[in-house]
């Protein structure tokens, strides 16, 4: 089975200046390893809303690191800090919308503002970046959704093969409000 590089970029101005602990890096973390068979080798990174380290971070972690994957958290809101999505779109070379598309679709079930998440994805080279809100709670629920369609994915683009853990895929489901 391959070993499986996988970039964690945490977006938060205040998380990243120790105003608040960051429980996103680690939710993402615990996410992946119930959803991947695989061997993971994690490249964690928390840092503030800015646009230009935002790309800087991204280049890195596609070009030098050579993520097959790489999930962002935070910044995807309407508010003037967040410019996740932007920076996602200025690193691709193609954007995945059905990704954002599909996370706002099953996250309304969860909270109505929902649709304020501009969160989107896209490739990169051979990495696959993927968007998503910065609360914890939106981990899972965004993450849930649109596993299935991440393997096949890598294929595509030529990267590495992951092994979905299929039975806590379908089990997993975080719990409905509505
Ligand atoms: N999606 C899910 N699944 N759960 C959430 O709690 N929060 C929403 C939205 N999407 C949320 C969600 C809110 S309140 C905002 S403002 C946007 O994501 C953007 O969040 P971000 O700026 O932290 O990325």
């Amino acid at each position: 089975m391959d070993i499986v590089k996988i970039g964690i970029l945490t977006l938060s101005d205040r998380a990243s200046s120790g105003i608040y602990e960051d429980k996103a890096t680690s939710e993402i973390e615990r996410i992946l390893n119930l959803y991947i068979k695989n061997e993971i080798n994690y490249c964690k990174e928390l840092i503030p809303d800015d646009y230009d380290l935002i790309i800087k971070k991204l280049i890195y972690l596609t070009d030098e690191q050579k993520c097959d994957l790489i999930i962002t958290s935070g910044g995807t809101g309407p508010a003037l800090r967040d410019v996740t999505p932007e920076a996602t779109e200025a690193v691709c070379d193609k954007m995945i919308p059905g990704f954002g598309e599909l996370m706002r679709f099953e996250s309304l079930k969860f909270v109505p503002t929902a649709i304020l998440s501009r969160q989107t994805a896209g490739i990169r080279n051979q990495t696959l970046i993927i968007n998503l809100p910065g609360n914890p709670k939106a981990i899972a629920e965004c993450l849930q959704p649109v596993f299935p369609a991440i393997p096949y994915c890598l294929d595509l683009i030529g990267s590495s093969y992951i092994e979905n853990n299929e039975e806590v895929i379908n089990v997993f489901r975080p719990k409905k409000k509505c």
